[in-house]
């Protein structure tokens, strides 16, 4: 590996954004002996700081998005491991769960909705089990009498992605990872190649190759020719944490889920005491706006799931915005353009998907291939861009959101 010095000058590998997926590709690249720099004002930010956390390959299948379900579930198996080995090489702790995911319905709409879901997740081949209402309630006591029936997932874990973003920058830093704490303002390009970047403050940074891992920004970097540029937009989920205090612990014991007349909401409970209630989605642009109407929805549903969640402390409420492609699907590897790759688009499953695309990216960096498993989610898939209007990002431009 070269020295951090040398990394000032020109390193192997530039990062563009710091949140958990530039953050991991940045790891596994240096593990992979590549000098490596990421260039974001407020690494360790991003999406992870407002998404809940959920590892939901199966609770979260949806229709059509089969093959990113190979990818979801190939992610989830590489979990455990991947913890183990990041909290060694931190030294700090990542808040993963093994606690599993109860997925509820308190209407007749709700459980036929259930009912497809469960079908699907049989023929997929995935581990879920249908539960009565009474059954649900006796894993978990604080839901509300009106629970129909569910879906048990011991399957779908959880981690904090505050703490997995922190213990990522740690390791970042002792794999001798360089940040430059300043937005990439423009990618270069000489010839047919990129070449870097050119920071808010003027500087600009060569590298042999650059990793556009900006989250839902990814889609409007300057300098990069129309034809690569990514894909993607923000779409903004808004949530809330409160806090069991200690008389009322545990409140639940595993992520309860459910679709509330069409809305999907999810409470995920931590093991120091916070409660994430998400999450809405929505197709504002780049708003960050926590609305009351956003907050009156999440509280409305999650009360309508479990009652006594009305007793709780609200400690906070937030918007993050999630990048999402054409397809929901993550943009992973080499573009059209030489020495660009993309580690962006990863929509809902950004914190699911962080092992499985620091590995991609760290064997595209070294091979100039995507393995087997990450080979549909080539940028290629979408072919050449055209030529209309580019995405207008926001006037400050200075977040570098990353994937929820
Ligand atoms: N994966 C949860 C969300 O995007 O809200």
């Amino acid at each position: 590996m070269q020295s951090s010095s040398a990394c000032h000058t020109a390193p192997d590998v530039l990062v563009v954004g710091g949140g958990i997926i530039g953050l991991v590709t940045a790891w596994r690249a240096a593990q992979r002996g590549l000098s490596t720099a990421v260039a974001d004002p407020d690494p360790g930010g991003g999406a992870a700081r407002v998404a809940a956390g959920m590892l939901a390959a199966v609770t979260e299948l949806h229709y059509g998005e089969q093959t990113l379900l190979g990818l979801n579930l190939a992610s989830a198996a590489r979990y455990p491991a991947f913890v183990a080995e990041l909290e060694a090489a931190s030294g700090l702790d990542t808040g993963y769960r093994a606690c599993g995911t109860l997925a509820v319905a308190l209407d007749t709409d709700d459980r036929a909705e259930l009912r497809d879901l469960h079908a699907l997740q049989r023929r997929s081949g995935l581990a879920s089990e249908w539960l009565t209402g009474r059954e649900c309630r006796r894993l978990e006591p604080m839901l509300a009498p009106a629970v129909r029936g569910g879906l048990r997932v011991d399957g779908d874990h959880q981690i904090d992605p505050r703490r997995l973003a922190t213990a990522l920058l740690a390791a970042c830093a002792r794999a001798g990872v360089v940040f430059h704490r300043v937005r990439a303002d423009r990618l270069t390009v000489a010839g047919d190649r990129a070449t870097g970047a050119v920071l808010a403050d003027g500087r600009a940074l060569t590298a042999g190759q650059t990793v556009l891992a900006a989250g839902s920004l990814s889609g409007g970097l300057p300098g990069v020719p129309q034809e690569v540029l990514p894909p993607v937009r923000p779409v903004k989920g808004q949530i809330l944490r409160l806090t069991v205090p200690r008389p009322y612990a545990p409140f639940l014991s595993r992520t309860v889920r459910a679709v509330v007349r069409g809305s999907h909401v999810y409470l995920v409970p931590r093991e120091n005491g916070e409660l994430i209630v998400g999450a809405t989605s929505e197709e504002l642009g780049w708003d960050t706006t926590v609305t009351a109407g956003g907050v009156y929805q999440l509280l409305r549903d999650a009360h309508e799931l479990v009652p006594g969640i009305t007793e709780l402390p609200l400690t906070e409420t937030l918007a993050g915005l999630r990048p999402c492609s054409p397809d929901n699907a993550p943009l992973l590897g080499p573009t059209a353009l030489p020495g660009l790759q993309l580690a962006t688009g990863h929509y809902r499953n950004g914190v699911l998907l962080t092992p499985v695309t620091g590995d991609a990216l760290a064997t595209a960096l070294t091979t100039g291939a995507l393995p087997a498993e990450a080979r549909a989610f080539s940028p290629l898939r979408f072919g050449a861009r055209p030529t209309a209007s580019p995405t207008v990002l926001p006037s400050d431009s200075v977040r570098q959101e990353q994937s929820a």
